[in-house]
Protein backbone atom coordinates (compact mmCIF):
# COMPACT_ATOMS: atom_id res chain seq x y z
CA UNK A 1 0.00 0.00 0.00
CA UNK A 2 2.75 2.50 0.33
CA UNK A 3 3.33 1.88 -3.23
CA UNK A 4 0.32 3.68 -4.13
CA UNK A 5 1.16 7.48 -3.18
CA UNK A 6 4.31 7.18 -4.98
CA UNK A 7 2.54 5.93 -8.31
CA UNK A 8 0.10 9.00 -7.81
CA UNK A 9 2.87 11.34 -7.53
CA UNK A 10 4.63 9.97 -10.64
CA UNK A 11 1.52 10.35 -12.02
CA UNK A 12 0.77 13.74 -11.46
CA UNK A 13 4.57 14.44 -12.34
CA UNK A 14 3.54 13.40 -15.53
CA UNK A 15 0.08 15.05 -15.61
CA UNK A 16 2.04 18.20 -14.94
CA UNK A 17 5.03 17.64 -17.62
CA UNK A 18 2.82 16.32 -20.69
CA UNK A 19 0.70 19.68 -21.11
CA UNK A 20 4.47 21.33 -21.01
CA UNK A 21 5.73 19.08 -23.78
CA UNK A 22 3.15 19.76 -25.92
CA UNK A 23 3.50 23.19 -25.45
CA UNK A 24 7.24 23.67 -26.19
CA UNK A 25 6.36 21.13 -29.30
CA UNK A 26 3.62 23.37 -30.88
CA UNK A 27 4.90 26.32 -30.46
CA UNK A 28 8.46 25.67 -31.96
CA UNK A 29 10.31 26.60 -29.01
CA UNK A 30 8.95 30.26 -29.41
CA UNK A 31 6.92 31.93 -26.20
CA UNK A 32 4.23 29.66 -24.97
CA UNK A 33 0.77 30.74 -26.19
CA UNK A 34 -0.67 32.21 -23.40
CA UNK A 35 -3.06 34.72 -24.56
CA UNK A 36 -3.70 34.53 -28.03
CA UNK A 37 -5.37 37.96 -28.11
CA UNK A 38 -2.07 39.59 -27.14
CA UNK A 39 -0.17 37.49 -29.49
CA UNK A 40 -2.77 38.69 -32.00
CA UNK A 41 -2.06 42.63 -30.69
CA UNK A 42 1.42 42.15 -31.15
CA UNK A 43 1.97 40.69 -34.75
CA UNK A 44 3.06 43.15 -36.94
CA UNK A 45 1.47 44.92 -39.49
CA UNK A 46 1.77 42.91 -43.00
CA UNK A 47 5.07 43.35 -44.40
CA UNK A 48 5.21 46.23 -46.92
CA UNK A 49 4.77 44.69 -50.96
CA UNK A 50 7.86 43.45 -52.17
CA UNK A 51 9.66 45.83 -54.73
CA UNK A 52 8.89 45.22 -58.41
CA UNK A 53 12.22 44.38 -59.45
CA UNK A 54 11.49 44.20 -63.52
CA UNK A 55 9.60 47.82 -63.22
CA UNK A 56 12.68 48.97 -60.86
CA UNK A 57 15.00 48.11 -63.85
CA UNK A 58 12.46 49.23 -66.32
CA UNK A 59 13.03 52.33 -64.78
CA UNK A 60 16.76 52.37 -64.78
CA UNK A 61 17.84 51.71 -67.98
CA UNK A 62 17.35 48.24 -68.24
CA UNK A 63 14.21 48.35 -70.13
CA UNK A 64 15.12 45.50 -72.66
CA UNK A 65 16.26 43.17 -70.15
CA UNK A 66 13.21 43.73 -67.47
CA UNK A 67 11.57 42.78 -70.66
CA UNK A 68 13.12 39.79 -71.57
CA UNK A 69 12.76 38.42 -67.68
CA UNK A 70 8.96 39.32 -68.06
CA UNK A 71 8.21 37.08 -71.07
CA UNK A 72 10.65 34.09 -69.22
CA UNK A 73 7.94 32.58 -66.63
CA UNK A 74 10.60 30.75 -64.66
CA UNK A 75 12.97 33.77 -64.58
CA UNK A 76 10.31 35.98 -63.68
CA UNK A 77 9.29 33.95 -61.12
CA UNK A 78 12.46 32.63 -59.37
CA UNK A 79 13.36 36.60 -59.40
CA UNK A 80 9.83 37.41 -57.57
CA UNK A 81 10.27 34.49 -55.42
CA UNK A 82 14.27 35.36 -54.42
CA UNK A 83 13.42 39.34 -53.58
CA UNK A 84 12.28 38.43 -50.11
CA UNK A 85 15.56 36.58 -49.14
CA UNK A 86 18.02 39.54 -50.29
CA UNK A 87 19.20 39.23 -54.03
CA UNK A 88 21.39 41.64 -56.20
CA UNK A 89 20.62 41.93 -59.71
CA UNK A 90 23.08 42.97 -62.60
CA UNK A 91 21.01 44.10 -65.93
CA UNK A 92 22.50 45.26 -68.86
CA UNK A 93 22.40 48.04 -70.30
CA UNK A 94 20.01 48.31 -73.48
CA UNK A 95 22.73 48.56 -75.63
CA UNK A 96 24.40 45.48 -74.18
CA UNK A 97 20.96 44.01 -74.63
CA UNK A 98 20.12 45.01 -78.03
CA UNK A 99 23.88 43.58 -79.31
CA UNK A 100 23.78 40.75 -77.43
CA UNK A 101 19.64 38.93 -78.86
CA UNK A 102 20.91 37.33 -81.87
CA UNK A 103 22.78 34.86 -79.94
CA UNK A 104 19.93 35.41 -77.06
CA UNK A 105 17.11 33.89 -80.08
CA UNK A 106 19.31 30.83 -80.24
CA UNK A 107 19.07 29.85 -76.81
CA UNK A 108 16.24 27.23 -75.62
CA UNK A 109 13.69 28.50 -73.32
CA UNK A 110 15.24 26.90 -70.54
CA UNK A 111 18.89 28.24 -71.52
CA UNK A 112 17.31 32.02 -71.91
CA UNK A 113 16.25 31.32 -68.32
CA UNK A 114 19.27 30.31 -66.94
CA UNK A 115 20.62 33.19 -68.36
CA UNK A 116 18.95 35.94 -67.01
CA UNK A 117 18.80 34.43 -63.46
CA UNK A 118 22.59 34.16 -64.61
CA UNK A 119 22.43 38.14 -63.62
CA UNK A 120 21.41 37.94 -59.90
CA UNK A 121 22.90 36.42 -56.81
CA UNK A 122 20.93 35.24 -53.91
CA UNK A 123 22.62 38.01 -51.30
CA UNK A 124 21.66 41.71 -50.92
CA UNK A 125 25.37 43.56 -51.45
CA UNK A 126 25.74 46.95 -51.37
CA UNK A 127 27.77 48.65 -53.52
CA UNK A 128 30.48 48.92 -50.97
CA UNK A 129 29.85 45.24 -49.98
CA UNK A 130 30.99 44.52 -53.20
CA UNK A 131 33.68 46.21 -53.29
CA UNK A 132 35.21 43.77 -50.60
CA UNK A 133 33.87 40.87 -52.48
CA UNK A 134 36.32 39.27 -55.16
CA UNK A 135 35.63 35.94 -55.86
CA UNK A 136 33.42 33.47 -57.16
CA UNK A 137 29.47 33.72 -56.31
CA UNK A 138 26.45 31.38 -57.28
CA UNK A 139 23.80 32.86 -58.99
CA UNK A 140 20.25 32.19 -59.55
CA UNK A 141 20.87 29.74 -62.30
CA UNK A 142 22.66 28.06 -59.87
CA UNK A 143 21.19 24.57 -58.81
CA UNK A 144 23.58 22.30 -57.31
CA UNK A 145 26.82 21.27 -57.77
CA UNK A 146 25.54 20.30 -61.45
CA UNK A 147 24.32 23.46 -63.12
CA UNK A 148 27.34 25.95 -61.24
CA UNK A 149 26.46 28.88 -63.49
CA UNK A 150 28.66 31.05 -61.39
CA UNK A 151 30.38 34.29 -61.89
CA UNK A 152 33.71 36.05 -60.99
CA UNK A 153 33.64 39.62 -59.24
CA UNK A 154 36.64 41.15 -59.41
CA UNK A 155 37.72 44.39 -58.30
CA UNK A 156 40.08 47.03 -59.89
CA UNK A 157 40.49 50.47 -57.89
CA UNK A 158 37.16 51.18 -57.75
CA UNK A 159 35.52 49.75 -60.20
CA UNK A 160 33.46 46.52 -59.85
CA UNK A 161 33.38 44.06 -62.64
CA UNK A 162 32.04 40.85 -63.48
CA UNK A 163 34.14 38.10 -65.42
CA UNK A 164 32.79 34.74 -66.70
CA UNK A 165 35.02 31.88 -68.30
CA UNK A 166 32.89 32.59 -71.43
CA UNK A 167 33.98 36.01 -72.28
CA UNK A 168 37.41 37.88 -72.74
CA UNK A 169 35.41 41.24 -71.67
CA UNK A 170 34.43 41.70 -68.15
CA UNK A 171 31.04 43.23 -67.38
CA UNK A 172 31.56 46.41 -65.88
CA UNK A 173 29.27 47.62 -62.92
CA UNK A 174 27.76 51.71 -64.28
CA UNK A 175 25.52 52.57 -61.91
CA UNK A 176 23.57 52.20 -59.22
CA UNK A 177 19.86 51.23 -60.25
CA UNK A 178 18.22 50.73 -56.70
CA UNK A 179 19.68 50.09 -53.47
CA UNK A 180 17.84 49.08 -50.44
CA UNK A 181 17.84 46.30 -48.41
CA UNK A 182 17.22 43.79 -49.40
CA UNK A 183 16.93 44.06 -52.82
CA UNK A 184 19.94 45.80 -54.74
CA UNK A 185 20.21 46.48 -58.61
CA UNK A 186 23.15 47.54 -60.52
CA UNK A 187 23.22 48.04 -64.39
CA UNK A 188 26.00 46.50 -66.13
CA UNK A 189 27.56 47.29 -69.19
CA UNK A 190 27.46 43.49 -71.03
CA UNK A 191 25.24 40.70 -70.65
CA UNK A 192 26.92 38.10 -68.72
CA UNK A 193 27.80 34.83 -70.53
CA UNK A 194 27.44 31.56 -68.39
CA UNK A 195 30.33 29.17 -69.42
CA UNK A 196 27.35 26.43 -69.01
CA UNK A 197 25.66 27.88 -72.14
CA UNK A 198 28.76 29.54 -74.44
CA UNK A 199 32.58 28.08 -75.22
CA UNK A 200 34.92 29.35 -72.66
CA UNK A 201 36.91 31.26 -74.37
CA UNK A 202 40.17 29.20 -72.98
CA UNK A 203 39.15 26.56 -75.32
CA UNK A 204 41.15 26.35 -79.20
CA UNK A 205 38.72 27.82 -81.39
CA UNK A 206 39.29 26.32 -85.25
CA UNK A 207 36.55 27.06 -87.18
CA UNK A 208 35.10 22.83 -86.39
CA UNK A 209 35.04 23.15 -82.97
CA UNK A 210 32.41 25.71 -81.84
CA UNK A 211 30.30 24.59 -84.43
CA UNK A 212 30.49 20.86 -83.35
CA UNK A 213 30.24 21.66 -79.51
CA UNK A 214 27.66 24.45 -79.40
CA UNK A 215 24.70 22.21 -79.98
CA UNK A 216 26.01 20.03 -77.66
CA UNK A 217 25.98 22.54 -75.41
CA UNK A 218 22.46 23.72 -75.54
CA UNK A 219 20.76 20.21 -75.37
CA UNK A 220 23.16 19.30 -71.53
CA UNK A 221 20.95 22.40 -70.39
CA UNK A 222 17.84 21.19 -71.74
CA UNK A 223 18.29 17.78 -70.48
CA UNK A 224 18.39 18.97 -66.79
CA UNK A 225 15.64 20.37 -66.32
CA UNK A 226 16.46 23.36 -64.27
CA UNK A 227 14.17 24.01 -61.16
CA UNK A 228 15.56 27.44 -60.74
CA UNK A 229 15.46 27.14 -56.90
CA UNK A 230 17.39 30.00 -55.50
CA UNK A 231 20.60 28.25 -53.31
CA UNK A 232 22.18 29.72 -50.74
CA UNK A 233 25.10 31.56 -50.97
CA UNK A 234 27.08 28.21 -51.92
CA UNK A 235 30.65 27.82 -49.79
CA UNK A 236 32.35 30.12 -52.73
CA UNK A 237 29.94 33.32 -51.52
CA UNK A 238 30.99 32.17 -47.92
CA UNK A 239 34.30 32.65 -48.10
CA UNK A 240 34.48 35.92 -49.40
CA UNK A 241 31.46 37.65 -48.11
CA UNK A 242 32.13 36.80 -44.35
CA UNK A 243 33.03 40.57 -43.50
CA UNK A 244 31.11 43.11 -43.84
CA UNK A 245 27.61 44.18 -44.14
CA UNK A 246 26.87 41.52 -47.07
CA UNK A 247 25.53 38.64 -44.67
CA UNK A 248 23.57 40.81 -42.51
CA UNK A 249 20.05 39.59 -44.06
CA UNK A 250 21.40 35.88 -44.14
CA UNK A 251 18.26 35.25 -41.68
CA UNK A 252 18.65 31.63 -42.02
CA UNK A 253 19.49 30.87 -38.06
CA UNK A 254 15.54 30.42 -37.30
CA UNK A 255 16.73 27.42 -35.51
CA UNK A 256 13.21 25.50 -34.82
CA UNK A 257 12.05 24.09 -31.56
CA UNK A 258 13.39 20.56 -32.61
CA UNK A 259 16.05 20.25 -29.94
CA UNK A 260 13.85 21.51 -27.22
CA UNK A 261 11.26 18.82 -27.87
CA UNK A 262 13.77 16.35 -28.13
CA UNK A 263 14.92 17.56 -24.79
CA UNK A 264 11.15 17.23 -23.60
CA UNK A 265 10.85 13.32 -24.88
CA UNK A 266 14.08 12.79 -22.88
CA UNK A 267 12.75 14.25 -19.80
CA UNK A 268 8.97 12.30 -20.25
CA UNK A 269 11.51 9.06 -20.97
CA UNK A 270 12.96 9.71 -17.85
CA UNK A 271 10.12 10.24 -15.37
CA UNK A 272 8.10 7.35 -16.74
CA UNK A 273 11.55 5.26 -16.57
CA UNK A 274 11.66 6.62 -12.24
CA UNK A 275 7.56 5.79 -12.20
CA UNK A 276 8.18 2.43 -13.19
CA UNK A 277 11.25 1.82 -10.85
CA UNK A 278 9.11 2.74 -8.25
CA UNK A 279 5.78 0.80 -8.71
CA UNK A 280 8.01 -2.65 -9.53
C1 LIG B 1 5.77 44.90 -62.14
O1 LIG B 1 5.79 45.99 -63.02
C2 LIG B 1 5.42 45.66 -64.35
C3 LIG B 1 5.55 46.92 -65.17
O2 LIG B 1 6.87 47.30 -65.23
C4 LIG B 1 4.01 45.14 -64.39
O3 LIG B 1 3.68 44.77 -65.70
C5 LIG B 1 3.91 43.94 -63.46
O4 LIG B 1 2.58 43.51 -63.39
C6 LIG B 1 4.38 44.29 -62.07
N1 LIG B 1 4.41 43.08 -61.27
C7 LIG B 1 3.87 43.02 -60.06
C8 LIG B 1 3.99 41.71 -59.37
O5 LIG B 1 3.32 43.97 -59.54
C1 LIG C 1 22.66 30.42 -83.84
O1 LIG C 1 22.67 29.01 -84.07
C2 LIG C 1 23.01 28.68 -85.39
C3 LIG C 1 22.85 27.18 -85.56
O2 LIG C 1 23.31 26.50 -84.42
C4 LIG C 1 24.44 29.14 -85.69
O3 LIG C 1 24.78 28.82 -87.01
C5 LIG C 1 24.53 30.63 -85.49
O4 LIG C 1 25.86 31.05 -85.63
C6 LIG C 1 24.05 30.99 -84.11
N1 LIG C 1 24.00 32.43 -84.00
C7 LIG C 1 24.49 33.07 -82.96
C8 LIG C 1 24.41 34.53 -82.99
O5 LIG C 1 24.97 32.49 -81.99
C1 LIG D 1 32.22 27.61 -61.14
O1 LIG D 1 31.72 26.95 -62.28
C2 LIG D 1 32.72 26.26 -63.00
C3 LIG D 1 32.12 25.79 -64.32
O2 LIG D 1 30.93 25.09 -64.15
C4 LIG D 1 33.26 25.12 -62.15
O3 LIG D 1 34.24 24.42 -62.84
C5 LIG D 1 33.84 25.73 -60.89
O4 LIG D 1 34.23 24.70 -60.01
C6 LIG D 1 32.83 26.61 -60.18
N1 LIG D 1 33.52 27.32 -59.11
C7 LIG D 1 33.02 27.39 -57.88
C8 LIG D 1 33.87 28.14 -56.90
O5 LIG D 1 31.96 26.90 -57.56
Amino acid sequence: MRRFPLAAAAAAFLLVLLPLATAATTSGGKSPPTSTTAAKAKAPAPAPAPPNVTALMSKGGCKAFASLVTKSPDALSSFQSAVGGGVTAFCPTDDAVRAFMPSYKNLSDDGKASLLLFHAVPVYYTLRGLKSSNGPMNTLATDGSSRNYNFTVQNVGDQVSIRTEASDAVAKVRSTVYDKDPVAIYAVDTVLEPVELFEPVEAPAPAPAPVADAPKASKRGARHRPKHVADAPGPAVDDDAADGDQRKNAKKNKAPGGGQSTRWLAAITAAVAVAAAVLV
